[in-house]
């Protein structure tokens, strides 16, 4: 279950400067799930977010497509991913990819990867220029 696995590994996060664990699973489009986790750094600004770990897993592990993701934090309103996350999430969700926000007290907020970035930023914008 996706729930469990990032409930799991949210408790390797590695986030000694704010305290905030989080854990992310996705569910690739064979069924397979991966994890990860935010790793904090003392130069602040290279941490990755929990969400950046899942993804860098799937395509380590092969896959380049998810259908659902799933990320919890011990906050008092599930934790909407950030700005960048949002990018990242957006470049390998499968058309109509899901996402689920929890809370570790037991809140979900559903919702899609669509609906995290609207106007998204994609390949067709850069047709015109050969890329
Ligand atoms: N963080 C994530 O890993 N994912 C999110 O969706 C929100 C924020 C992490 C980054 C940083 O390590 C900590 O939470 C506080 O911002």
């Amino acid at each position: 279950m996706l729930k469990d696995a990032a409930t799991a590994v949210r408790e390797r996060a590695y986030a000694p400067y704010s305290n905030f664990k989080v854990g992310a699973a996705l569910r690739d489009a064979a069924g397979a799930v991966h994890v990860g986790c935010n790793v904090e750094n003392v130069a602040y600004p290279e941490g990755t977010c929990a969400e950046a770990g899942a993804i860098a897993a799937m395509v380590a592990a092969g896959q380049t497509r998810f259908t659902e993701a799933f990320v919890i934090a011990d906050s008092p309103q599930p934790v909407p991913p950030c700005g960048g996350c949002r990018q990242k999430l957006a470049e390998f969700a499968a058309p109509g990819a899901k996402v689920t926000l929890a809370t570790t007290s037991g809140l979900i907020f559903e919702t899609t990867v669509a609906d995290l970035l609207p106007g998204s930023f994609g390949r067709a914008h850069m047709e015109a220029s050969g890329g």
